[in-house]
């Protein structure tokens, strides 16, 4: 009798629903009952049709299908005690005390933070008898585990996240079609791409299609950079280079911390080189479409191994989240992950570049 829920939170990404898929048939083949929870924490706290009970068919289908079917979204209500009070009424009242949450580091974090207040809003529940003192000691405990659904490969503790890799593909097809274009014509192309404080996208998308120059958010350029950009270009349209191309992450900045944007980048172009620059933002195009085929297997993997480790918790288990390790799934303490990632995020935002590098690790 171990209810268990799925949801995903935060901005979506490829391969989740492969995710959610592989949770629900795996609870399934257990003997559990599994329930969808509709738009992430909100579907929580509102409760009613938000929570549904899931079955072996209502996840066909859905396994090469991008974004999310069981929606997303941003939850200020679960931030308040009294949103988290909703919500745990509404699980104890289904029988659900296991969690499997699909997102980013601050969905995560949220879900840990829910799971430590856990006794103290059954309590709060029945001294004004929203539940029953049998409810209270029967699902006295609530489990977690963490799945990381993100394009942005920004999470400490696994090697890729889901989604990852399909918008690298997104990325590239974008670019090796902008080059024959720009090939044409002998055109200079600013890509902007996504991965907001992470590198990962941007970088691995530069080498893989020979970029000339990339932009990112945790190797600033000197202030000289202008210089050098134009420096490299030139040296490469010299030795009959007919196009070039130029990466912009979004978080990009100088060493002090202004951002370096894909229209300051054309402007040097254009005005030191008088190439025909011309700048294309990827956009929401990388966090959509259908998931990869390494996407799917990841979270097929992911998802069966997260209802493994919820089933397999014992009260004094601390939650982890599922990570890949040198191609294992492995289960990582959440919380060392969580606090890895936000350091890192402290050490770019104190422009502690070198610091978030290392901190950041393999991942
Ligand atoms: O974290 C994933 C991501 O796609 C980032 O790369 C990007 O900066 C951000 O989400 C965009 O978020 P939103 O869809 O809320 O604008």
């Amino acid at each position: 009798d171990k209810g268990l829920a799925v949801f995903t939170s935060g901005g979506d990404s490829q391969g989740m629903n492969a995710a959610v898929r592989a949770c629900v048939r795996m609870a399934i083949y257990l003997g559990c009952k599994v329930y969808f929870i509709r738009e992430g924490y909100q579907g929580m706290v509102d409760g009613g049709d938000c929570i549904q009970e899931a079955s072996w068919s209502s996840v066909s289908s859905i396994i090469h299908r991008g974004g999310t079917i069981i929606g997303s979204a941003r939850c200020k209500d679960f931030r308040e005690r009294a949103g988290r009070l909703k919500a745990a009424n509404n699980l104890v009242q289904r029988g659900i005390t296991n969690l499997v949450v699909i997102g980013g580091d601050g969905s995560l974090t949220g879900a840990n933070l829910f799971r430590q207040e856990w006794s103290s809003l059954l309590d709060e529940l029945e001294k004004n008898k929203s539940i029953t003192p049998e409810q209270k000691n029967k699902y006295n405990v609530l489990h977690i585990v963490g799945l990381v659904g993100s394009i942005d490969n920004d999470f400490c503790g696994t090697d890729m996240t889901i989604g990852t890799d399909t918008a690298l593909h997104r990325i590239i097809e974008a670019i090796d079609a902008i080059a024959s274009t720009a090939y044409s014509h002998q055109r200079t192309f600013i890509m902007e791409v996504m991965g907001r404080h992470c590198g990962y996208l941007p970088v691995v998308a530069g080498v893989i299609s020979e970029a000339d120059y990339v932009f990112l958010p945790e190797y600033p350029p000197p202030q000289d950079w202008p210089d050098r950009l134009t420096l490299k270009l030139d040296q490469e349209r010299s030795a009959g280079q007919r196009l070039n191309i130029v990466i912009v992450a979004e978080g990009a900045s100088d060493r002090e911390g202004n951002p370096i944007t894909a229209e300051q980048v054309r402007k040097v172009i254009d005005e030191r080189l008088k190439h025909d620059a011309r700048i294309t933002v990827l956009g929401h195009v990388q966090r959509g479409g259908n998931p990869s085929a390494f996407d799917r297997v990841l979270a097929c993997r992911m998802g069966a191994e997260a209802t493994l480790a919820l089933m397999e918790a014992t009260p004094e288990s601390v939650p982890v989240v599922i990570s890949l390790d040198g191609n294992q799934t492995v289960r990582v303490p959440l919380m060392e992950c969580v606090e890895r990632t936000q350091a890192v995020a402290k050490a770019m935002a104190e422009r502690r570049w070198a610091d978030a590098v290392k901190l950041r690790g393999r991942s």
